[in-house]
């Protein structure tokens, strides 16, 4: 008898395209993450305006298996720009439900990333406050920011409780992720910080003391909302002299997962999310992804400078990370980088000399003492 001559039948799914399992509940359709990237369209308050989810909704065209929305002020003293989305009333639930609908209609699972600028921001964003663990200037590249105030043990558990009631008002809006931003300098990165804390007391002193407030705010949201997913985005290091190590960062996502965190996205830190000069190619980052994957049992997300569903396909088959991150490349034409690049062929849009090769990548071994 002969057999039917069947292409597809011998053509194995591209690992970029095999799903993941987050949970019993949660199953992720493919390995690619729209990452946090702030879209500037809430109004003055944080709220969410129809440009916010028309935004959203395009995003949704590249159909990846998770879409993270922008980074959202848990407490109007943690914001750091003018249209910067908000969780910090439960006024804004009706409108980020809006946002969670408009990606579960494309098929993603729905994260909201929440932030507190800390010493990140500036006063007349921040209704005048200014607040960091040790009151040391946050260093960044493009500007010098005012030096902010140290927080008081009261001003910790305050931030303690926002962070909380703003993950309770994402659950109420429908997300099934919920993101501590903790990297980027940002004001849980400030926490973790060697450069940013300097405290002695039991909130600072010892990696393990800095990391103190965000374990205690992961403890908190696992235990009150147990299904909800975790992802923490974690510097992979600081990028900058004295700060972050790939062997802190690596200590810190064990204790995330001991914590019950489901997904570490791992970034930069203080440094800013930005290419490291020295750094070429697909995949800026993934070097301290992938070191922190193999030192961890938890998801890892990778990101930096990813365009090519060939680079995920060779990511996710040799195990550097579970997941990829596509942000401006996505950002630029969502629906055609999922035609072309998600759904397309391994080597759709590449040329030969612009497939990339993992030969000769290290897997973070350059990069640990
Ligand atoms: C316009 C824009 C806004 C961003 N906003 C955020 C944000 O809200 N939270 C965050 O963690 N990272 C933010 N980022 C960083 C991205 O999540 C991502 O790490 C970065 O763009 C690198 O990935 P890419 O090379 O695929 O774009 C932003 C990036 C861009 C371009």
């Amino acid at each position: 008898m002969a057999l039917a001559y069947s292409p597809r039948m011998s053509t194995p799914t591209p690992p970029r395209q095999t799903p993941l399992s987050l949970s019993p509940e949660i199953t992720l359709r493919n390995r690619v993450v729209i990452p946090p990237m702030a879209s500037g369209t809430a109004d003055l308050s944080g709220f969410v305006t129809p440009e916010t989810v028309k935004h959203y909704a395009r995003l949704g065209k590249a159909s990846a298996g998770l879409l993270i929305a922008e980074y959202s002020f848990v407490h109007l003293s943690g914001k750091s720009e003018a249209l910067q989305l908000g969780v910090n009333l439960d006024e804004q639930v009706p409108g980020l439900k809006k946002i969670a609908a408009a990606i579960h209609h494309s098929g993603a699972v729905a994260g909201l990333q929440l932030t507190h600028a800390g010493g990140k921001t500036e006063r007349c964003f921040s209704g005048g406050v200014l607040h960091s663990p040790s009151g040391i200037r946050v260093p960044v590249k493009d500007r010098t920011l005012e030096i902010p105030t140290a927080m008081s043990t009261s001003d910790i558990y305050d931030w303690k409780a926002w962070f909380i009631a703003a993950a309770d008002r994402a659950v109420k809006s429908d997300f099934d992720v919920v993101e501590l931003h903790a990297a980027h300098g940002y004001g849980l990165n400030q926490w973790l910080s060697p450069l940013t804390n300097k405290r002695t007391d039991e909130f600072g002193g010892s990696l393990k003391k800095n990391a103190r407030l965000l374990l205690d705010i992961v403890k908190e949201i696992r235990s009150q909302h147990p299904p909800l997913l975790l992802s923490v985005r974690l510097p992979g290091q600081d990028f900058m002299d004295g700060g972050l190590t790939i062997s802190a960062s690596i200590f810190l996502a064990q204790e995330l997962q001991t914590a019950g965190v489901h997904v570490i996205n791992v970034s930069s830190g203080i440094g800013g999310w930005r290419r490291p000069g020295a750094r070429l190619g697909e995949g800026y980052l993934i070097e301290e992804a992938a070191v922190i994957q193999r030192h961890t049992a938890v998801p890892v997300i990778g990101v930096g400078g990813i365009e090519t569903g060939a680079f995920i396909d060779e990511l996710v088959r040799a195990n550097r990370v579970s997941l990829a991150a596509v942000g401006r490349a996505i950002l630029k034409d969502p629906e055609t980088w999922g035609k072309e690049q998600l759904h397309g062929g391994a080597c759709s849009g590449l040329r030969a000399s612009e497939r990339p090769s993992i030969s000769t990548a290290t897997d973070g071994r350059s990069i640990l003492p």
